[in-house]
């Protein structure tokens, strides 16, 4: 039997060894690998060889080979395995982050200060007697005017321009425009008040918004008085500040009361010497109220001589402005993220 060529297979082998083992990384391990076992590389070229030598020595050289390739692949392997280690290794001794720096604050998210009050009213009334309600704001000329007592040629509706839609309806441009719903609504006697938002066609500034917020409130019973409407306002303005304010009464003029009343409250953004929330006068306008109008309560399906009503009007974005201190109307519903981000309530505090 001739000498098997295996001087140069030989050699391979200890190259590729010396080659594997001098790779540092992944990356030239790989390339290791294609030059000495690839299809095209110089151990899998060995095989080539075969032809040339006779057929009796073919079986072991092929083997011979073959074993190569395996020791090599075997070593590769290895290699391969502490490369993967290391640089798992490297990467979690790596100084990719600073354990000393201060953590990502995650913000928490805070109540609109109208809805802060508006809980409190709900707070505040329920624990009175009244019901909660909610009526829709695209509302009929019917509940928003006619039913109050304010028919199409009242001059009345020139206080409150309207944004009418193409149909007929319009936006409530007050939310007495629940009042008569209530009264068909519910069995009387009862209380209830109506929170929700309200629109008027008008130039906007600092005391006045297209779109801002009423509470409405109506109590119905054989007998009511002013002295009671009086007295449940006050409670409710020292309930909300957390103390007495100054109020005064003044005659007002609304269609749908009679008596009607304006309540004020001593501007609270300006301690009452005169800004522009209060027009410089030192009072603001926060509480429209008087006894329900007949005419309302017939609306209602109520007999004016069976039942009596007395009715208020919150304004409850005026509300918030004192009670935040809030000089400018339009930051309430502005959307200007550094306005709200001052106020951190929950309501649950
Ligand atoms: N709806 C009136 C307005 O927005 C306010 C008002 C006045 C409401 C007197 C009432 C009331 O309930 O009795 O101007």
């Amino acid at each position: 039997m001739a000498t098997l060529p295996v001087d140069e297979l030989f050699e391979l082998e200890a190259s590729a060894l010396e080659a594997t083992d001098a790779a540092g990384e992944l990356e030239s391990l790989a390339e290791v690998e294609r030059e000495y076992l690839g299809k095209k590389g110089s151990i899998r070229r060995q095989m080539r060889r075969l032809g040339q030598l006779d057929q009796s020595d073919r079986p072991a050289f092929g083997k011979a080979v073959n074993d190569v390739a395996t020791r090599v692949e075997a070593r590769l392997t290895e290699r391969r395995a502490s490369l993967k280690a290391a640089e798992r290794e490297a990467a979690l001794e790596a100084p990719n982050f600073d354990p000393t720096l201060p953590g990502i604050t995650v913000g928490q998210g805070a109540l609109h200060p109208l809805t802060l009050i508006d809980w409190r009213l709900d707070e505040i009334f329920r624990s009175m007697g009244f019901y909660v309600l909610d009526y829709p704001e695209v509302d009929s000329e019917y509940f928003n005017f006619e039913g109050l007592n304010i028919p199409a040629d009242h001059p009345a509706r020139d206080m409150q321009d309207t944004f009418w839609l193409t149909n007929g309806q319009l936006l409530r441009t007050h939310t007495s425009a629940g009042q008569v719903r209530t009264m068909r609504e519910f069995a009387p006697p009862f209380k209830a008040i109506f929170p929700g938002r309200v629109f008027r066609y008008e130039s906007t500034d600092a005391s006045h918004d297209h779109t801002f917020h009423q509470v409405e409130g109506i109590y119905i019973d054989r007998e009511v008085s002013v002295a009671h409407l009086i007295s449940s306002m006050k409670t409710l303005l020292s309930e909300v500040f957390g103390r007495e304010v100054k109020v005064r009464l003044r005659p007002g003029y609304f269609p749908f009361v009679e008596p009607g009343f304006e309540l004020d409250i001593s501007c609270l953004v300006c301690g009452g010497d005169g800004c522009s929330v209060c027009k410089q006068s030192g009072w603001v306008e926060l509480l429209p109220c008087g006894l329900i109008h007949p005419n309302v309560l017939r609306a209602g399906g109520l007999d004016p001589d069976e039942w009596q009503g007395w009715a208020f009007g919150l304004g409850m974005s005026r509300l918030v402005m004192m009670r935040y201190q809030i000089e400018d109307i339009r930051h309430l519903l502005g959307g200007d993220v550094r306005f709200w981000s001052q106020f951190t309530g929950t309501g649950l505090e």
